[in-house]
């Protein structure tokens, strides 16, 4: 089977570079999705309370008989529960609903700041606890942008494992890469595949012919090649196989660039925007 590169996390944990995603998976599909994308050989899977299928996930990892030792299980505190009494109590839900006693890769989902009079430096604080207590083996955020982040490190003791952000070649937000690098933050890019949208672009398409790839992969590929961590959602079995194909080949330089060149800078932005987004679920 395929080796995945793990890459070091700055609290010297290791994270499998290619993963499992599973938003928009309907909890009573997901134990299936799972099991196939274990099957395929993955062994990271990025889950959050938000997307209401963290028990799917366990389930799936307790019926596969691997190790949990061998999983890399990732979750996400939800926006309704940023105050420090609530996140105790949604992170030992999430356990919970996960069937175990520690997750991989805790996150604040969204920093939400116009929420909650701005503050999610007391929610930080609050995962900077899961990590002590060795329940979160590493913390992060997702959606976080420089301005965030400066602010997490100006007033709080740990820096972010990761940040999960929205990229992919239409939107490459290497604003907020660059600030992670710069900061020994691993980016974790979501959407990779821009929810299918680039996936018949011509630039993508010809690279794909030329190496004799599919789309997906040349687009998994250039993640990669980027040093971002990925984590390709899908039900199809067959495409769940083919996202995991993409280690025995490369991408030129050039190819990495005329992708890179996609870019549509807000206007490829498919989600929503980190400073505004204030949804809370009911
Ligand atoms: N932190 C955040 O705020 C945030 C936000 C969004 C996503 N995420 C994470 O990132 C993960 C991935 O993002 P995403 O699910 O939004 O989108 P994505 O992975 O970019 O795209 C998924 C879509 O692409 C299709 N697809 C997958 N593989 C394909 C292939 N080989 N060929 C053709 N089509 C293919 C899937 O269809 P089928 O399923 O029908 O095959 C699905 O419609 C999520 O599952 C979640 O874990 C995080």
């Amino acid at each position: 089977m395929t080796a995945i590169p793990t890459i070091e996390l700055n609290d010297g944990n290791a994270i499998p570079q290619l993963g499992f995603g599973v938003f928009q998976i309907p909890p009573e599909e997901t134990e299936r999705a799972v099991r196939l994308a274990l099957e395929a050989g993955y062994r990271h899977i990025d889950t959050a309370e938000m997307y209401g299928n963290e028990r799917g996930v366990g389930e799936a990892i307790r019926a596969s008989g691997l190790d949990r030792a061998d999983l890399y299980v990732t979750s996400k505190l939800n926006n309704g529960f940023h105050r420090p009494d609530d996140a105790r109590r949604a992170f030992d839900d999430t356990l919970a609903a996960l069937g175990f006693d520690y997750v991989d890769l805790f996150l604040i989902h969204w920093p939400l700041p116009t929420l909650y009079d701005g503050d999610y430096v007391s929610t930080w604080k609050t995962l900077e606890d899961f990590r002590s207590d060795g329940r979160a083996r590493s913390i992060g955020v997702s959606n976080f942008q420089p301005e965030h982040l400066e602010r997490l490190a100006a007033e709080c003791d740990v820096t972010p494992a990761v940040n999960q952000i929205e990229a992919h070649p239409y939107f490459v937000n290497d604003e907020v890469r660059d600030y992670d690098r710069a900061h020994g933050i691993a980016t974790q890019a979501w959407s990779p595949l821009a929810q299918g949208e680039v996936l018949d672009d011509p630039v993508i398409t010809g690279i794909a012919e030329r190496v004799g790839r599919t789309p997906a992969q040349v687009v998994l590929r250039w993640h990669i090649e980027r040093g971002d961590i990925v984590f390709p959602k899908s039900t199809t079995p067959a495409r769940i196989r083919e996202n995991f194909e993409l280690f025995d080949f490369r991408l030129e330089p050039d190819d990495v660039e005329r992708i890179a060149a996609l870019d549509k800078g807000e206007d490829g932005r498919i989600g929503p925007h980190p400073e505004t987004f204030a949804y809370v679920p009911a």
